[in-house]
């Protein structure tokens, strides 16, 4: 069974959207390893629109699992991930107008970047992940500029709507963690994955994690809605009674 890594952004998305203190996703962290989640991710954009600095810190001297830090291989966040030391860092594309981290990197195009990128990192003892496309080519190259993982992304198969073509998809992403396996490569997947799409993926043979973040939040938000309308009318209906008790 692959392991389950939490990747709390958008619970940072919800505080931005305020410029609030909460949610705080160091929280949500928090509570995702107390039910049993394996790790957490996170991704620093170059535009910090959710995640900000100052969580990787604290979620660095926080959690006691595993920080997976999802980044673009710029000398920014280059700093940033000696500084921070994460578990894993897993280098993603990244394009400021994407709504979300749209396809994989382009490892065979980008090979002597990332190459010297991987280099510095594992230096630094910092393993590194390679988020791509379940291709073949891609693979092979990960494993020939020196990476220690890949992460298959998964995103192509969840939004599939055509049967056949999504099938297609499920068994791109086997083959895939196949051949990665057999080249030595360790295996993450992810993106996309959600309560009605997982079981699938999660039944194939060899992934070490799963990291999922939109479903978890967007599931999160809803159950405790009801719990939260309760609590406030609790505390308006208590702020009343007090009222009457201080007037007697
Ligand atoms: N893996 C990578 C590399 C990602 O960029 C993301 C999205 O931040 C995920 C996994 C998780 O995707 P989702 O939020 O759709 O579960």
């Amino acid at each position: 069974m692959p392991r389950l890594t939490i990747n709390v952004d958008h619970v940072a998305t919800i505080r931005q959207a305020r410029s609030a203190k909460e949610p705080d996703p160091v929280s949500a962290a928090v509570l995702a390893e107390l039910a049993g989640a394996h790790g957490i991710v996170t991704h620093l954009r170059e535009d910090r629109r959710h995640i900000q600095f100052r969580d990787i810190k604290i979620l660095r001297e926080t959690i006691k699992t595993k920080l997976n830090l999802e980044m673009a291989s710029t000398q920014e966040m280059i700093r940033i991930a000696l500084d921070v030391k994460p578990d894993l860092v897993t280098l993603v594309p990244e394009k400021r107008q994407e709504l979300t981290t749209e396809g994989g990197l382009d490892v065979i195009l980008n090979k002597e970047h990332v190459q010297s990128v991987i280099r510095l990192l594992n230096d630094s003892n910092i393993p590194v992940s390679i988020f791509i496309d379940a291709d073949l080519d891609q693979i092979k190259m990960c494993h020939r500029i020196g990476s220690q993982f890949v992460e298959i992304h998964t995103g192509h198969y969840a939004d599939e709507t055509d049967k056949i073509k999504k099938e297609d998809a499920l068994d791109r992403v086997t083959e895939s963690v196949k051949f990665a396996n057999k080249l030595g490569l360790e295996v993450n997947a992810g993106h996309g994955l959600d309560y009605t799409n997982v079981s699938k993926i999660a039944l194939i043979p060899g992934i070490k994690e799963l990291s999922i973040g939109h479903a978890i939040v967007a599931r999160a938000v809803l159950h405790g809605f009801e719990k939260a309308v309760a609590d406030m009318l609790a505390l308006i209906k208590h702020t009343e009674i007090m009222k009457d008790i201080k007037a007697m």
